[in-house]
């Protein structure tokens, strides 16, 4: 799970290489480094640490108009020199950028690779050698021949000193895209690092490669038989990728929140028929009404937001629904049936384990729906139909903006299968009301900020943290717990509020706060009396609510608005992105790069 970025054409190649790292680094940001051909051969320069500090050190002579480039989040070796990228063989005069994983690296050492001396603990640098023993005279092939041979997931990139006319490149399972300029190729594992130069590309598929020279390129398969691709526009804008006057990204995009949750809605609600449209969905209503489960599928954050969505959507549908996260979900052998939908989803729809349980469900005949936020990924493409969020790129590993904006999704979805089902029209017409009021409520409760800023510094002294809800406020707590943990690390679990007397209460005590998430519902007392066995043990306590109810002995509270009780999680999630942010803040963490996570895992 990298970045990867190659130039072919007649500017200096490293300039274009490291802004294009730069854009990428979201991506992994444990080690980098540059590969050129310039006039006296292949010239690598690499290192652990972040692109700032491989464009410090990165030598005067480094002038080329071929290279590649590399951004890397460790899997195989730990982040040191030696493991960064690019990989060169034995005589160095091929050099390898590899996202993926190769599964039998150890076994083609073993083997085919036995006289090599390796530099490296990677299992690109296999790819290297591997590609150097082929005995093939064109680039193309001895890199055809040699993936013939390796088993796994790879996007790549290849540059060889005698042939320095070319990059070779290759995908399986890992995204690779080419972009096409006037008299130059750029190749990239996400469009982000194209945008200075070209919005033209194409996208690879799997098993498919190209070879590109500065004036042209052409595709075929790992099979050899070529393949006929056409430009489309890559859907990104420049100014997302702009702080904007924020410190960083993750303050940024929650504050976008407003402004994305109406791109969610634009175009998408129906008052008429108090329902809503969904252009991607593919569903007729006599398929919905056919419908007898819904299973959501996802990772990370994408999991959460499909656990809240699997509840709004069983409340509002009546149709069964659940989630699941995509990994466990793909390797249990899972019953796939033919009158459930299956709902992926996916910020960047290039997670490895969402794209394979997709994969897998497709393969068994099942029906797939996306919910995604990048247009043209791997997972909205492979999913056949779906819904994309529309919030925008999000740079930030930790994912804000793409969380609220998928409960959004779903509540559009649940509205319009509802719609079909049992669900009445004052209730659709009460939900699309409610719907339309969230941006502005949202800004509301983003007005709050420096309240709840004050409330995480307090809170940032703690090693530890509870967050407990109870059914609409479980999933709201499951998340904050997440973003508590990822970017401040401080311990946090999240518990429904019933089980903390089954086990998480013998841990409670006067330095370990809990975040109650408790929705003005008929769960109130019940959460009131979570409070108070908090309180009997000394432990403070942080609610957060839409009520007004007084709340004797709690240390701090948020209230924010009150929408309908179905969309209330929505806003009830945004002042625990602030908690983490701001404790994060107080902390000193490095906001939107949190050690050892990226922000799209394209590997296992
Ligand atoms: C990584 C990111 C998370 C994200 C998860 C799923 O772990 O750090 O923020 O929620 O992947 O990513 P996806 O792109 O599939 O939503």
């Amino acid at each position: 799970m990298c970045g990867i970025i190659g130039y072919i054409g007649g500017e200096d190649a490293a300039p274009i290489l490291f802004e294009a790292l730069q854009r990428l680094e979201y991506r992994g940001y444990d080690s980098a480094g540059v590969a050129v051909l310039g006039r006296s051969g292949l010239k690598v320069h690499k290192r652990a640490g972040r692109v700032d500090e491989l464009i410090e050190t990165a030598p005067k002579r480094l002038r080329a108009t071929v290279g590649i480039g590399h951004t890397r989040w460790a899997t195989h070796g730990e982040p040191t020199d030696a493991n960064a990228h690019p990989h060169v063989d034995a005589a160095g005069v091929i050099a390898v950028v590899h996202n993926g994983i190769i599964e039998n690296a150890s076994e083609l050492r073993r083997t085919l690779l036995a006289d090599v001396e390796f530099t490296s603990e990677t299992d690109t640098e296999v790819l290297a050698h591997l590609i150097a023993a082929q005995p093939e005279a064109e680039l193309e092939e001895a890199v055809r021949a040699a993936l013939l041979l390796v088993e796994g997931t790879y996007g790549i990139a290849v540059i060889d000193q005698r042939q320095p006319d070319r990059i070779v490149v290759a995908r399986n399972g890992s995204p690779v895209l080419i972009g096409i300029g006037k008299g130059e190729h750029l190749v990239a594992s996400d469009a982000v690092a194209l945008i200075r130069h070209t919005d033209q590309v194409v996208y690879l598929d799997d098993r498919e490669m190209a070879v590109l020279g500065a004036g042209a390129f052409r595709t075929f398969t790992l099979d050899a038989e070529a393949t006929e691709k056409r430009p489309v526009t890559a859907p990104v804008s420049k100014t997302a990728y702009d702080k904007a006057g924020h410190a960083d990204y993750m303050h940024k995009e929650i504050h976008e929140q407003p402004v994305a949750v109406e791109r969610a809605l634009r175009g998408r609600v129906d008052r008429r028929f108090a329902t809503s449209h969904l252009g991607g969905i593919d569903l007729s209503p006599q398929d919905v009404l056919a419908l007898r489960r819904i299973k959501v599928l996802g990772c990370g954050s994408a999991f959460y937001a499909g656990l809240a969505g699997a509840h709004l959507i069983e409340s509002l549908t009546r149709i069964p629904a659940d989630a699941e996260t995509a990994s466990e979900f793909r390797y249990r052998n899972p019953v796939i049936e033919r009158d459930t939908l299956y709902v992926a989803v996916s910020q960047s729809g290039e997670t490895f384990d969402t794209l394979a349980a997709v994969q897998e469900i497709k393969r068994k005949g099942g029906r797939v729906l996306g919910v995604v936020n990048t247009p043209g990924s791997t997972v909205a493409r492979e999913s056949g139909s779906g819904v994309y969020l529309h919030a925008g790129p999000e740079v930030s590993v930790t994912s804000t903006k793409t969380f609220t904006s998928t409960a959004v999704v779903f509540a559009l979805l649940a509205l319009y299968l509802g719609r079909i089902r049992d669900l009445g029209p004052a209730d659709g017409a009460r939900l699309v009301r409610a719907l339309e009021a969230l941006p502005g409520q949202i800004a509301e409760v983003l007005a709050d900020e420096e309240a709840i800023a004050d409330t995480a510094k307090a809170m940032s002294v703690a090693s530890s943290a509870f967050y407990v809800g109870r059914v609409r406020g479980f999933h709201v707590a499951l998340e904050g717990a997440q973003k508590l943990k990822e970017i401040s690390y401080i311990h946090a679990e999240a518990y429904p509020a019933a089980e903390l007397k089954h086990g998480p209460l013998a841990l409670v005590s006067k330095d370990i706060p809990t975040v109650v998430v408790a929705p003005d519902d008929e769960l109130w007392d019940k959460n009131m009396g979570t409070i108070s066995e908090i309180h009997a043990r000394s432990g403070p306590v942080v609610v957060v609510t839409n009520s007004p109810k007084r709340i004797p002995g709690i240390d701090a509270r948020v209230t924010v608005p009150t929408t309908e009780p179905e969309l209330q999680p929505i806003l009830l999630g945004i002042p625990l992105q602030l908690l983490a942010y701001h404790a994060a803040v107080a902390l000193g963490r490095d906001i939107d790069k949190p050690r050892n996570l990226a922000k799209s895992v394209t590997v296992e």
